[in-house]
């Protein structure tokens, strides 16, 4: 028997919203019944509306695809969705990350399903593959790279001894960083994709603001000079991981072994891995942003719905700490600020900063909010 015509509202229609319009003009199982836009787009061929309350009250529709970005008004828009019986799909992890708690039981109270694997890793698909993974097995830990302006930034310093500026410059130019990238270097952008994933890859509801974080904002060609001399590759990475009664997380950047498949990730790219008690690390790699890369995870999306796929990706909503003293690594710090805490844990003096002996992700990233500095882990 066939399935029904699934009929989508669509907000918005800019990067990723015409991708999906253009992904679904070639579909047969699914029609764009509106777009909501603010202003005329005599260039679609669908009804266009600028008032969400017609999409609302309009029974057909099935499911809404929210690709306005921002919290306002997109945050009114999903929830009302919800409330009105409708499914939503959205690749916005700053509504998302804000109120996870909220929107995922707002769907499960009115029975609709709510989908938002655009919104870490792009096109690649991550979020759907944590909850394949969830039906066998507990996943005990996540990482990798998650931001591809950052890793742009980072493999042109290491490949072209480019200085940070001119590398940000570059994905500026080339559209992989806002004309505002801070919280691409803040890792502000990491940490709402970090939440989204541990939430749903343990269960549990972390605090966003609970997550340390420390971003490549100071970082100089120089500590890029001095992790090739380590033999090392630096990324920014992201990790979580299951304990008894908290979730480690953080984000920093991290000189990597370079035999480590993070080590290998060029240009904008992500990786993004799992670990499961008897898969051990699975990884998936592909472009974590772009406008055809990203409808393609939102059209995935609304395969699903039509699939039948109900809820959220977990109905788990456990409430977590972070707790990130047990998490011990040997860091690289470069400060102009050396103090008693510093150098009784320098084990090695480099041209340009120094190696600590193994502390606390907690201890690092305390110290950091104080002292000028830049710092990286050391990952084999
Ligand atoms: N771009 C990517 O590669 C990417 C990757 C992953 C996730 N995302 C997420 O996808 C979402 C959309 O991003 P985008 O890059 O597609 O943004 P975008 O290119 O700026 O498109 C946003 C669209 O929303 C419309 N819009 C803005 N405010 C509106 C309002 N109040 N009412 C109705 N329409 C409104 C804009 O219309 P106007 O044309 O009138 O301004 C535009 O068509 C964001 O949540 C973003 O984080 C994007």
């Amino acid at each position: 028997m066939g399935r029904k015509l699934l009929r989508i509202a669509l907000l918005g229609c800019g990067t990723v919203g015409g991708g999906v319009y253009e992904f679904v003009r070639d579909r047969q199982d699914m029609v764009i019944s509106y777009v909501l836009s603010r202003r005329p787009r005599p260039e679609l061929s669908c009804k266009v509306v600028s008032d969400f309350s017609v999409i609302l009250s309009d029974p057909e529709v099935d499911v809404v695809v929210e690709a306005i970005g921002g919290m306002d008004p997109a945050y009114e828009y999903v929830r009302s969705a919800l409330e009105a019986g409708k499914h939503v799909i959205t690749a916005n992890k700053l509504l998302i990350a804000a109120h996870y708690r909220e929107l995922v039981e707002l769907a499960d109270k009115h029975h609709v399903t709510l989908r938002c694997s655009a919104a870490v890793g792009g096109g690649i698909p991550w979020l759907a593959n944590l909850e394949r993974t969830l039906e066998q097995e507990p996943i005990t830990r996540i990482s990798g790279i998650m931001n591809g302006t950052t890793n742009y930034i980072l493999d042109r310093m290491h490949c072209s001894d480019a200085a940070f500026e001119e590398a940000l410059l570059e994905a500026q130019h080339l559209g992989y960083a806002e004309a505002d990238p801070s919280s691409d270097l803040n890792g502000g952008d990491i940490r709402r994709k970090l939440v989204i994933s541990a939430n749903i890859a343990f269960g549990c509801v972390l605090r966003e603001e609970d997550i340390a974080v420390f971003g490549i904002e100071s970082l100089r060609a120089e500590d890029i000079q001095a992790c090739k001399k380590l033999g090392r590759v630096c990324k920014m990475i992201a990790s979580a991981r299951n304990l008894d009664g908290c979730v480690a997380a953080y984000i920093e950047p991290a000189f990597m072994n370079s035999q480590l498949h993070e080590a290998a990730v060029p240009l904008n790219f992500n990786l993004i891995s799992l670990t499961g008690e008897h898969i051990g690390k699975q990884s998936f790699y592909g472009q974590g942003a772009g406008r055809y890369p990203t409808a393609y995870n939102v059209l995935q999306d609304c395969v699903d719905v039509r699939n039948g796929l109900q809820g959220f990706y977990t109905n788990k909503l456990e409430d977590r700490p972070v707790d990130n003293s047990s998490v011990v690594r040997p860091y690289y710090v470069r400060t102009e600020r050396v103090d008693e805490w510093l150098q009784k844990r320098v084990v090695k003096i480099l041209d340009c900063g120094v190696i600590l002996k193994p502390v606390s992700v907690t201890e690092m990233h305390a110290w950091a909010k104080e002292h000028p500095c830049f710092f990286a882990s050391l990952r084999d």
